[in-house]
């Protein structure tokens, strides 16, 4: 059998677009609030209040400037807010997952949550209770939780008062963050990943940095690195038997052509994503990112004992998203933002309606790349196919899904079994239709459960099994034979 018997087979959420009760439970804002929802053809915008009280938007690509402070608009919808309502619904939605027959189910804890402004020197006793249940209910059905301790949420006070990761302060409530996950939920919890898509967080909702340099940017990173290795070094401590991973967006890239340096430059495109596993892997920067900063003037301020944290918290595992392909070609740059919009076309792959290429050979290469390269166990935490889905008869025919998902795990298949690539688990993306991070919408689904929600907010919340439920259950019961 290629997957081990243990193989984590499961399926994987976020909290800002799954959870919902927002106001509830004590919980405080998170700068993932104040995002609008978009649509495939127009970029997701935060809405923030300048300091003459003029109102603005930017999307992840643009800064927000000096002074700037999240806001919530009265009139608009924000997707985040109930999202599915995972926060009423887990009960039900946890026995649909066990009868796929989940071994592991993979979801964030809302930083806000616990942490109402991120300050507090205790946390929230609603918050701590809300996710103690939710675990406790998962290994009563068998499902050992995976859980994201940072998926791309801010607590908003943070953003707004310090600039979020721009400031080393964040380093420390974050720490103190993560302590209270590991011992609060020391007995249910054994699998953790400490920043989701490390790789993509170049935004204000993200680092909640005012300006969009490098120097800005490349400072909160570094700071966030540092968090990311202290929650691995308190992990351990509370429990040497935890399982800490690193995660990035890992799309894997193919040279236009064999001209040498569209082939140079392939190696130099992997860089961007390499960069953060190599920090996190490895403890330490770089050579090629040394001298870019030297290049670009970029000068990480650094304290005494940085470099020696980074050593000490390498991560356990890597965890990461595959969905897409790139090519890369010397005269385009190519960006790993989950946006393939300006992407140089691949000739040979088809796309989905929101122009991600189809390529589930790539999934292989990931496995690969980052297996000879690392020599870490991986774990698949997130693909699959963003598609729009029709209801009718209480579900949904969606053999689109079903053929996305086979062939991706045959490929998969092949890394483990041909290539000996050690993978401890497949976690699809958006088990059960969720909020789409990339466009705000409800219509770009993922799940095998239909959730009755449209892309304004409106709808009854309630749950349906589509074909690919049925489809995954064999899957698992198979332990992937049964594709
Ligand atoms: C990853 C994120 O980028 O891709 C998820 O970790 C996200 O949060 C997923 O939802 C799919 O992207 P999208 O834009 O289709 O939701």
């Amino acid at each position: 059998m290629p997957f081990a018997k243990n193989f984590m087979w499961g399926g994987a959420t976020a909290a800002n677009q799954y959870e919902g009760g927002y106001l509830e439970g004590g919980r405080g804002l998170s700068t993932m609030d104040c995002r609008l929802p978009g649509n495939r053809h127009e970029y997701r915008k935060v809405s923030f209040t300048r300091p003459d009280g003029s109102v603005g938007y930017a999307s992840r690509y643009e800064a927000v400037g000096e002074g700037a402070r999240g806001t919530i608009l009265e009139d608009r919808y924000y997707p985040s807010h109930n999202a599915v309502d995972f926060y009423h619904h887990w009960k039900e939605d946890i026995a649909l997952f066990a009868e796929m027959g989940f071994r592991c189910f993979r979801m964030s804890v809302s930083w806000t949550r616990l942490y109402p402004s991120g300050t507090e020197e205790t946390p929230n006793p609603e918050g701590v209770a809300f996710y103690r249940d939710v675990f406790s209910e998962l290994q009563k059905n068998g499902i050992e939780p995976l859980v994201t301790l940072n998926h791309f949420d801010l607590p908003l006070y943070l953003a707004d008062e310090i600039d979020g990761w721009c400031d080393r302060r964040t380093i420390g409530y974050f720490s103190r963050f993560a302590r209270t996950c590991f011992e609060e939920f020391r007995d249910l919890v054994h699998y953790w990943i400490t920043f989701n898509e490390i790789n993509t967080i170049r935004d204000w909702t993200k680092l909640g940095n005012k300006d969009m340099s490098d120097q800005t940017v490349y400072q909160a990173m570094h700071h966030m690195f540092l968090g990311s290795a202290h929650a691995v070094i308190i992990g351990h401590e509370v429990n040497p038997g935890n399982m800490i991973g690193m995660m990035c967006a890992y799309g894997s890239m193919y040279p236009y052509d064999c001209a040498p340096d569209n082939y140079m430059n392939n190696i130099v495109s992997l860089h961007k994503i390499q960069f953060f596993c190599d920090v996190q892997c490895r403890g330490y920067y770089p050579e090629y990112k040394l001298k870019e900063f030297e290049r670009s003037h970029v000068v990480i301020r650094k304290e005494e004992t940085d470099d020696a944290v980074l050593k000490q918290g390498t991560v356990d595992f890597i965890a990461f998203s595959y969905y897409f392909s790139n090519v890369t070609r010397a005269d385009a740059n190519v960006e790993m933002t989950g946006d393939q919009s300006h992407a140089v076309e691949n000739p040979y792959l088809k796309k989905t309606d929101w122009g991600w290429s189809l390529d589930p050979v790539g999934i292989r290469v990931a496995c690969n790349e980052l297996y000879d390269r690392y020599q870490k166990p991986l774990w698949i935490v997130e693909n699959g196919l963003g598609a729009e889905d029709v209801f009718e008869d209480g579900t949904v025919h969606d053999a689109y899904r079903i053929d996305y998902l086979r062939e991706h795990i045959r490929e998969l298949k092949k890394a483990v079994e041909t290539d000996g690539v050690n993978v401890l688990g497949y976690t699809p993306w958006g088990c059960i239709d969720l909020i789409s991070a990339g466009t705000g919408e409800m219509s770009k689904r993922y799940g095998f459960i239909y959730v009755d929600l449209d892309d304004e907010g409106k709808g009854t919340f309630r749950r349906f099994r589509k074909d690919s439920f049925y489809w995954y259950q064999k899957v698992i019961e198979s332990n992937g034979e049964e594709l």
